[in-house]
């Protein structure tokens, strides 16, 4: 009797296809690799296995030749409630025999949250040796995190604030920082504090951490009520949190960007998505995605594509895929071969609705295909932009060159918008950007010899939206609508 099965190469396990989608050229299949798993937080890549941790306690791995899941340890002292819990994993490089597989969880210490950091060996299907590299405060909410290993095996640990507003801002404390140490837990002697883990700060609650081929750190970070962040990690830099979220576009913020170094964040999102795991995608194997930052998000259950600009300085465009297809994702990790897996997170504190599925959660991978599929799932077409972010946007393509990005303009040349007469009259505000100003004009006693052409080749809504983006930033806050344009264009 002939037995198919019996010849399966070892990459061929059965796995289940269950969608497929286009990109602008390729095809990818998506398949269930792993089901029946409880909050799969953080995989890693090691010796074809994915090793990945449940938020329960459980470190499992998933032999990517055979298909079988095992468990290799269960974390003795976890605490979990809502969010925390056994949060991420990763494995030391470069080493095929018994490397470092280091943890992070939340534990109780008589009455206290700690979040430890622990070290653990590989050895035949299990883990074992643990050794504390660093324990740090936790709490019921905001631990992060993320872990990463840069390819000298230093590694980064992405630290929540514990939802105390102190501690981003506190240089000495460890929440709400990148901190960086050996893979020992000791502090390297080129950390850019003497003594001391912290690599950067002014963060909030981070949940994505990764590296790029040219060694630029990105992290994906939840903001409060309004701006979602991705920023790109230099040591000794402030993020800003909690007094500035997201970009520098309220007066306060301003104001207090001026006065000390903050960075901001390379993309943004308004109203929140709720970004979780992050992974560069360096691969030619889809070559559409190359050079971009796969983002997974709780909130809005997509995954994101960001596509990164020569230099890997900037975020360039975003695409959307799976909207709501799969619920809320947790972690995106990318295997040397270019495959791509995603872990769901249905059954965690917050399932959304319709989910979880009898089948969650699962760990999903997307391959290239070269079969035409009949059915696919396309890029999502979502209003990506809010209008304020979108105002701000166009403020700073049309206006920002001479007015300034904090709106206090050039002295004696181009007049500032803050409390600026035809900021606060809607009516002179939107005849001005119609008609442009020309003829000389004085401003509250200054001359201005220049004038200012017309915007009227943007629409209505455009306008509204740039018009409103200034109010708010630098005038009274009062909206106009797209209306009010219109009327005053006939
Ligand atoms: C090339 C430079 C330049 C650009 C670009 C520019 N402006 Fe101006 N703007 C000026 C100058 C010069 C004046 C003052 C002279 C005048 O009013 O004729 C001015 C005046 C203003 C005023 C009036 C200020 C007051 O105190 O009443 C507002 C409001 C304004 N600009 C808004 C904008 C907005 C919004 C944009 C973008 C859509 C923009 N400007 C783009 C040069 C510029």
């Amino acid at each position: 009797m002939s037995c198919q099965s019996c010849n399966r190469q070892p990459h061929d396990y059965v796995t289940e296809v269950i969608d497929h989608v286009k990109l602008d050229d390729s095809f990818l299949e998506i398949a269930t690799v792993a089901d029946s798993l409880q909050v799969p937080w953080g995989m890693t890549f090691f010796d074809d296995k994915i090793l990945f941790t449940e938020i329960i306690g459980n470190v499992k791995q998933l032999d990517l030749s055979t298909g079988q899941v095992s468990t290799l340890l269960r974390v003795p002292d976890v605490f979990t409630r809502t969010t925390p819990g056994l949060l991420d994993i990763v494995v030391q490089k470069g080493v095929k025999d018994n490397p470092y597989v280091i943890i992070n969880y939340t534990a109780k210490e008589n009455d206290r949250i700690i979040s430890k950091l622990v070290r653990y060996t590989y050895q035949k299907d299990t883990l074992i040796n643990p050794v504390d590299l660093l324990t740090v405060k936790g709490a019921k909410g905001h631990n992060g995190a993320r872990l990463m290993l840069d390819s000298k095996n230093m590694l980064y640990w992405a630290t929540g604030d514990v939802a105390d507003n102190t501690e981003a801002q506190d240089s000495t404390t460890l929440n709400g920082k990148i901190l960086r140490m050996t893979i020992n837990g000791e502090i390297p002697p080129d950390n850019p504090i003497p003594n001391s883990f912290v690599y950067a700060w002014g963060f909030r609650n981070m949940q994505g951490l990764t590296i790029d081929d040219r060694g630029n750190i990105f992290t994906s970070e939840h903001g409060d009520a309004i701006e979602d962040e991705i920023n790109l990690i230099k040591p000794l830099n402030n993020y800003g949190w909690p007094a500035i979220e997201g970009m520098h576009d309220t007066p306060d913020e301003i104001e207090i960007a001026k006065h000390s170094s903050r960075t901001k964040p390379i993309w943004s999102w308004t109203p929140v998505v709720a970004p979780a795991g992050l992974a560069y995608y360096g691969e030619s194997d889809i070559p559409e995605w190359k050079n971009t930052l796969l983002l997974v998000t709780l909130k809005s259950q997509s995954l994101r594509v960001l596509h990164l600009d020569d230099k890997n300085q900037q975020v360039k465009r975003e695409q959307v895929y799976f909207s709501k297809k799969y619920g809320r994702m947790r972690s995106v990790l990318v295997t040397p071969n270019g495959d791509i897996y995603l872990s769901t997170s249905n059954r965690d504190w917050n399932p959304q609705p319709g989910f979880p599925l009898p089948t969650d959660d699962r760990i999903l991978r997307l391959r290239k295909t070269t079969e035409t599929p009949d059915n696919y799932l396309k890029e999502d077409v979502v209003e990506t932009e809010s209008k304020e972010h979108k105002g701000k946007q166009l403020y700073t393509s049309f206006c920002a060159s001479c007015h300034k990005e904090d709106g206090l303009g050039v002295k004696g040349t181009f007049p500032p918008l803050k409390n600026a007469a035809r900021v606060e009259d809607s009516n002179a505000f939107i005849d001005l950007l119609l008609n442009g100003s020309k003829g000389r004009d004085t401003i509250n006693g200054v001359f201005y010899e220049q004038d200012m052409a017309s915007f009227s080749f943007l629409n209505d809504e455009e306008l509204a939206a740039i018009i409103n983006y200034v109010k708010t930033a630098f005038g009274d806050g009062e909206q106009i609508s797209d209306d009010h344009v219109k009327k005053k264009r006939k």
